[in-house]
């Protein structure tokens, strides 16, 4: 039978992530509450299900549960962004994915304290579960993690982090969804549509900036938006925005200083996610631009909702 290695060395670190010493797998397991940091991937497929994976009965914690896809120990002298795609090998056997990290955390409980780098993923191909590591693992669709919530079937990790991270922008986007399709049906006025549907998103989501650019005479042009005043001419592939219409694919810049080119429209907006508005050919018509005053704001979750909205909506 498989057993965890006591002796293994993590990183101790403070709540910032800073490492500070090192500890024993057992010492940090034992009560000691030495803080030391996990990486946690929460894979997602095309359709919004989400991948669990089963612990096995041999496992020091909570064993035979159903837990996030993946989730590991840094070892000593290794980052988070190192950690992820080893223990994302390890576990599920996927090489190739993109990360998006959503936040970080203090996790206690009376054995242990965890610093939780917290990523997610939208991925499409094939998992194979490490057979010594975990007891297989499966897609499972949101209903029925929220009926299995408090039914002791998955580890309150688990339904913390979830519902924390993940529940509660699923809840408020699937509830915007409903709402823009209920104010686009019918609707031909492709302005009065985009109005209402930036002032939508805007309103349930808290952005800083949402909106509009349209392409016209070869360039885009300030649509509909709610938020601060914007630049009003973007040129194609200028910008975050014209990269999108250039590519013609959704583009998520966790910060923006990082992105080469961003137009800063203003000196607050941090992050940002343009989604382009495509025509039934293919090509894009406009794009929806969406700026927030944090970074990291925008993950897989608002470019799958915004996407689905931007294909609700036809332009004439
Ligand atoms: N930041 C955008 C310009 C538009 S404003 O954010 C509203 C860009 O780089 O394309």
């Amino acid at each position: 039978m498989m057993k965890d290695n006591m002796e293994e060395m993590f990183p101790v670190v403070d709540e910032e992530g800073t490492v500070i010493g090192r500890a024993t797998r057992g010492e940090c397991h034992n009560g000691s509450r030495l803080l030391h940091p996990v990486v946690h991937l929460h894979v997602f497929n095309a359709q919004g299900d989400v991948f669990l994976q089963k612990r096995p009965e041999w496992k020091d914690i909570q064993p035979g549960k159903w837990d996030t896809a993946v989730g590991g120990h840094l070892d000593y002298g290794e980052t988070p962004e190192e950690a992820l795609p080893r223990e994302v090998s390890e576990e599920l056997g996927i090489t190739t994915f993109t990360p998006t990290f959503i936040g970080k955390y203090v996790f206690e409980s009376q054995r242990e304290r965890e610093l939780v780098y917290v990523y997610c993923t939208t991925y499409n191909g094939e998992i194979k579960p490490s057979k010594d590591e975990l007891d297989g693992g499966r897609f499972w669709t949101m209903q029925e993690i929220r009926k299995a919530m408090g039914q002791q079937l998955l580890t309150p990790n688990f339904e913390r982090e979830f519902q924390r991270f993940f529940l509660e922008k699923i809840e408020r986007y699937r509830l915007l969804t409903e709402q823009i399709r209920a104010l686009t049906a019918g609707e031909t006025d492709s302005v009065a549509v985009m109005a209402n549907v930036c002032a939508a998103i805007h309103e349930t989501m808290g952005f800083f900036w949402t909106g509009f650019y349209r392409v016209k005479d070869g360039e885009l042009v300030l649509g509909p938006f709610q938020g601060p005043v914007a630049c009003m001419h973007i040129g194609f592939g200028r910008g975050v925005c014209g990269t999108a219409w250039k590519q013609c694919e959704t583009i998520v810049v966790p910060d923006v200083e990082q992105f080469p080119g961003h137009i800063a429209c203003s000196s607050l907006s941090r992050s940002e996610i343009v989604v382009p508005v495509l025509s039934k050919d293919g090509e894009v018509l406009a794009v929806l631009d969406i700026d927030s005053k944090e970074l990291s704001t925008f993950d897989d979750i608002d470019r799958h909702y915004l996407e689905g909205i931007c294909r609700m909506i036809v332009m004439t």
